[in-house]
This record gives C-alpha cells, structure tokens and sequence, in this order.
C-alpha cells in the first residue's frame, strides 16, 4: 500500500472510531475548501456519522482562540501550514488534517493524523488539491464514495491546478475515477468562460487573458468576426454556445484568435499563446445542459463566489448536491457578485491604477470601497479590463485597521513564461513582517500598512528575478 494510501487509511480508521462521538469539519473558505468540506461531509453522512461543518479564512491566531475542540476535529485545505497556531488549542486533541497547502515544520501530537501532500514527496501546489485530499480518506472509507471524484475535480480547478493547460499528478487520477464513473466528461476545447451557459458571443466577449483584438470587451466585434467565419450565431431562435459548435468551426476560431491575439502580445510571450487559449475542460455529466454547475470550472467559480461573500454554506450544500433552495440561494448570491464586480471596476475606472515604485507592476486601492474578501475577485477583473495592462501583474488592496490586505494577478502568458507570483508575494511579505501565499496566478498577502512602498518594490523585485532567469 502506497504511503498515500496508509495516512488515508488511517484517517478513515479514526473517522470510525469516533462514529458516535462529536465530530467537526472546519474547511477553508475558498472555493477548494468548500469542495473539501462537501467531500468530506457526504463521506460521513453516508456513513451514518453527525458532524458539523465551519469554514475559516486562515488560522491565524485569535481564530484559532475562538475554536473549541470536538472529540474529533477534521480540518480541510487547511491546518498544515498554521500547525503552531493550531496546536496551542488542539494539542492532545483527535485532528485529522487533510490539506496540500506546505506544512510547518514540528509542532505534530500523537492524536494527529497529518494527511498532507508534500509529507509525500507530492507537489501540492499543482497535482492535488485540498478536495482532492479529502477525496483519497473518503475513498478509504468506502469504496462508494468514488463518485466523489467529481466534487474533488471541482476542488482541483477551484486552486487553479489546471494553469498549464492540463491537470497533472494525483489529480489525474481523480480526474479519472470520475471519467469512470461516468460523471465527467475530459475534452480539449477552446478555453472561453461559459461553454455551456453563455451564448457564444457573450463568451469571447468576456475572454480576456490574454486580450483579443476586436473580441475582448466588444460585442459588436464578436458578432462580425463569427459572421466573416461563417460561424453561425444561432440555432433556430437559440443562441449557439461554444459547445454547440462543430470540431472545423472550433478549429477555425481558434486559428483565427490566437492570429489576432499575436497582434498585441509581447513578442516574448508570443510562444504561449495556443496554450493559454486551448486546454482540457471538463463537464459535468449529470448536470442540466446550460447550467452554471455544468462545466466544472464554472462550478468552481460558483463556489469561489459564496465563500467570498462569506456564504460558503450556499457553497456547500450545492456541491453535496441541492438544486432547490439553497441552488437558488446561491444564483442570486452570483447574479449580485456580478453587480459588485460592475460597481469595482466603475471606481477603478473612475481612479485609475497607480505604477509600483518600480514602475513594472499597477496596482489599486480600493479601502472604503469594496469589503477585504471581495479584493482578489476585483483584481482578476481588473487585469482583464481596458485600463489595466493585461501583461504586467496587478495588485489590488484594501487598508483597514494598520493591515494592508494584498490581491495580485498575473495573465497566464506571464506563468507560462515563468513568474511565480505565489512564492514571490510570500517571500517579500515575509521581508516586511507579513503572510502571502497563493497560487502562481492568483496570491495574496497581508501587512502592515506602513510598509506597502517597501513590500511593492521587494514583490516586483523578485518578479523581475523570477523572469530575467527564464
Ligand atoms: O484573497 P485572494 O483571492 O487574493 O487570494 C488568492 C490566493 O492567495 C488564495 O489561494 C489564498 O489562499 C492565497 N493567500 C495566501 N496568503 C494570504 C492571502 C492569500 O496564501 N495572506
Ligand atoms: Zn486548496
């Protein structure tokens, strides 16, 4: 049995242990921690065990104050890299931590059981996710709950695992048990936002990175581009979609975009451009044709959404698998996101960007104007707009209280070129005292406030480094 296999196993063996004792879930809230939770949640109800379910941002310290041990504590997502924070309260307590996020070094009791990727010599930041983790204790404690596969792929996409265009390590193997059960469906397709629920138009309308000529943010130029193709736009009276489209007009297209998108891009950037517009997706089987939850990337975003506007619960319960209340709870929750997003760039629009010191990232301050949680989902919108410049990162940030709370972004052209704006956020947070992580695309940090020149001018430092090395 793999190493994998036996922490997995041995999680499953606590779980049952604690079958009729108190038992909670406490996840991450983000859209890989809500797919997590739903994973582990449906494991234990199948296995008849009461539990609740909590999600946190971070376990930062007075978070951790306000937690009080159950008989058995099972962390998703998170937990291994604010072991020290945890194990000031749930030190000789039961915990079974499942997360991919890199551990702290010590700090482990006898009642942990530590399940987590790279104690595995496995890369958690790109070959599986925290839903993902989950998946494999689930899988342990029955063989039924492979179907979870689905849910643990969602995760998976949610953490932006798939930026190089396919998924890699464990999280293929997820991948497949899903494709076996017969709940997903792996295609290569064009990489447009909505390819079941949007009509085709609307969809390269809001495609963004990189930015098309004549396409991105211009309807009227989608329109006349898919009529010079010869691509029709409707199917009878219904709007066709991307997946509606035949292999040879989905070939045309593509061929057509990435000549318009060389028009623009970088010259050094030009290389990356056919992957950064082509890739695996996955649909969801058993979902209804036009849906959001269709596409399991949309999916992931639903679920980013509730945790953003701290509802991870609407989250939750559709990834376990309601379409009655609480789905439609959550449609309203993403018909006002979208309306946020609006007023965001309204003000961006209104203030313009301001160049880091120096001058190689723009970044936004948006205090008093939008809430903390909702600055990563304005910054992905913002690099993509018409005033930012989509092939330089972007930060946005919020200032309340001394603590400055960061949100960066880069366009995949930039990642595939060899920035790595995750490790490069932590480490010039950590030169000023502060906490950043994330993903190589999409990273955040927060500091103090004092030190926002200084901590701007190390990020794009180490930026400049990371690039003039590759
Ligand atoms: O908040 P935001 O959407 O910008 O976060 C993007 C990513 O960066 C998330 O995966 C988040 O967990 C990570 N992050 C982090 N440390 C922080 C802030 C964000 O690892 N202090
Ligand atoms: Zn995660």
């Amino acid at each position: 049995m793999s190493l994998l296999r036996r922490i997995a196993n041995r999680a499953a063996q606590t779980i049952r242990d604690f079958r009729n004792r108190e038992v909670e879930v406490i996840s991450h809230m983000d859209a890989d921690g809500v797919a997590a939770a739903a994973v582990i949640s449906l494991a234990l109800d199948r296995e008849g065990i009461e539990h609740r379910v909590k999600f946190v941002r971070m376990l930062y310290r007075e978070v951790v104050e306000d937690l009080e041990p159950a008989e058995l504590t099972i962390f998703t997502d998170l937990g291994s890299s604010q072991l020290e924070n945890l194990s000031r309260k749930y030190s000789g307590h039961h915990v079974i931590i499942a997360d991919h996020h890199l551990p702290d070094a010590g700090f482990e009791w006898p009642e942990l059981v530590h399940f987590n990727a790279h104690r595995m010599g496995i890369d958690g930041m790109q070959d599986i996710s925290g839903a993902g983790m989950a998946y494999f204790i689930a899988r342990e404690l029955s063989g039924k709950n492979k179907d979870l596969a689905s849910i643990a792929l969602v995760g998976a996409l949610g953490d932006v695992q798939n930026a190089w265009g396919s998924l890699t390590g464990l999280n293929t193997e997820i991948a497949s048990d899903a494709i076996e059960m017969g709940l997903v469906k792996k295609e290569h397709d064009l990489l447009l936002y909505g390819r079941h629920s949007r009509p085709l138009f609307k969809a390269l309308e809001n495609f963004n990175d990189p930015p098309i000529p004549g396409v991105s943010g211009s309807p009227a130029g989608c329109v006349s581009m898919l009529k010079q193709l010869d691509i029709p736009l409707k199917s009878g009276d219904r709007w066709r979609r991307l997946v509606d489209l035949s292999l040879a007009e989905k070939q045309k297209l593509a061929s057509e975009l990435i000549a318009r998108i060389f028009l623009t891009v970088p010259p050094e950037l030009a290389s990356y451009v056919p992957r950064s517009i082509m890739g695996e997706v996955y649909s969801l089987t058993q979902e209804e044709d036009n849906s959001l939850l269709k596409d399991a990337e949309e999916f992931a975003t639903c679920l980013n959404s509730t945790a953003r506007h701290e509802q991870p619960v609407l989250g939750l319960e559709v990834a376990k698998g309601d379409r009655g209340v609480y789905y439609r709870a959550m449609l309203r929750l993403i018909r006002y996101h979208r309306r946020q997003i609006a007023q965001g760039l309204e003000f961006i629009e209104s203030t313009g960007l301001s160049e880091g010191p120096r001058k190689y990232l723009q970044y936004f301050d948006a205090t008093g104007v939008i809430k903390e949680t909702f600055v990563g989902t304005l910054t992905s919108m913002a690099l993509g707009y018409q005033y930012s410049n989509p092939f330089r990162p972007i930060v946005g940030l919020v200032r309340s209280d001394g603590v400055a709370k960061i949100s960066a972004r880069c366009s995949k052209l930039l990642f595939l070129r060899g920035l790595n704006m995750g490790l490069a956020i932590r480490e010039a947070a950590k030169k000023v005292g502060g906490e950043g992580g994330g993903h190589a695309v999409a990273c955040g940090a927060q500091i103090e406030e004092k030190f926002l020149p200084e901590f701007l001018s190390k990020f794009e430092e180490i930026m400049l480094n990371q690039l003039a090395q590759h």
